[in-house]
């Protein structure tokens, strides 16, 4: 069954720690944390203290998913503050180096293309990652259109973890609602991030529900 991991980008910033324990309630599989620097991407999110004050508001696992450059400066951060999966951008990194780092700080590593990176930049590095993240929006601001080209990303990305025998989660963001979740789901995303479809719903557990059922 696909995980679906509601992004409090959307949410109100005053109210960050309720807007959590009401997705944990809601049916979450797990919190996406848009961590953006103004510099990878324009706008300033939030980051490592953060995330540490909402790990103390539920018991959901934590997907930090870094929007900045030099990541490898935060991870030491973000893995005392107890985050479950830290997700460094393709654009942001050279080498495997920041991954193994995550890894060796007892977190799994994610990394993350942007829509314009080849899909294929993930597959020397698909051994070194617990989950790839598929963006199928440009970075930076929740409410954007999901980008057709994505499914067919992930078939691509699935076929090539197949054949390299590497089992990994598949996660893919922005603009997934009822509509695209189906077709992102078939292509093999395992992991679905959504926050307008969730966040700007009047009942966030319905539209959870509306997520699964569609994805089925
Ligand atoms: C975009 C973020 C996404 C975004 C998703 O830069 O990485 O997580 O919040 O929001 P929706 O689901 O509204 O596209
Ligand atoms: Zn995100």
């Amino acid at each position: 069954m696909i995980k679906i991991a509601p992004s409090i980008l959307t949410a109100d910033f005053a109210a960050l720690g309720s807007a959590v324990e009401a997705l944990e309630r809601a049916g979450a599989d797990l919190i996406h944390l848009d961590v953006m620097d103004g510099r990878f991407v324009p706008p300033i999110t939030f980051g490592a203290q953060m995330a540490a004050a909402l790990k103390a508001r539920t018991a959901l696992p934590l997907d930090a998913h870094l929007m900045v450059e030099g990541p490898e400066r935060q991870i030491e951060s973000f893995a005392e503050a107890g985050v479950d999966i830290i997700t460094v951008h393709a654009e942001a990194i050279n080498g495997p180096k920041v991954l193994r780092r995550i890894r060796e700080l007892g977190v799994r590593a994610g990394l993350s293309v942007n829509p314009e990176t080849p899909v294929e930049t993930l597959f020397p590095l698909l051994g070194e990652m617990d989950m790839a993240l598929i963006m199928s929006v440009r970075p930076g601001y929740g409410g954007q259109k999901y980008l057709p080209q994505s499914a067919e990303r992930i078939a691509r990305l699935k076929a090539e973890a197949a054949r390299q025998g590497v089992e990994l989660e598949i996660e893919v963001d922005g603009g997934i609602n009822r509509e695209t979740v189906a077709e992102v789901a078939r292509a093999g995303a395992t992991v679905v991030v959504a926050g307008s479809a969730i966040l700007n719903a009047t009942d966030w557990a319905q539209a959870i529900m509306g997520l699964r059922e569609a994805a089925r």
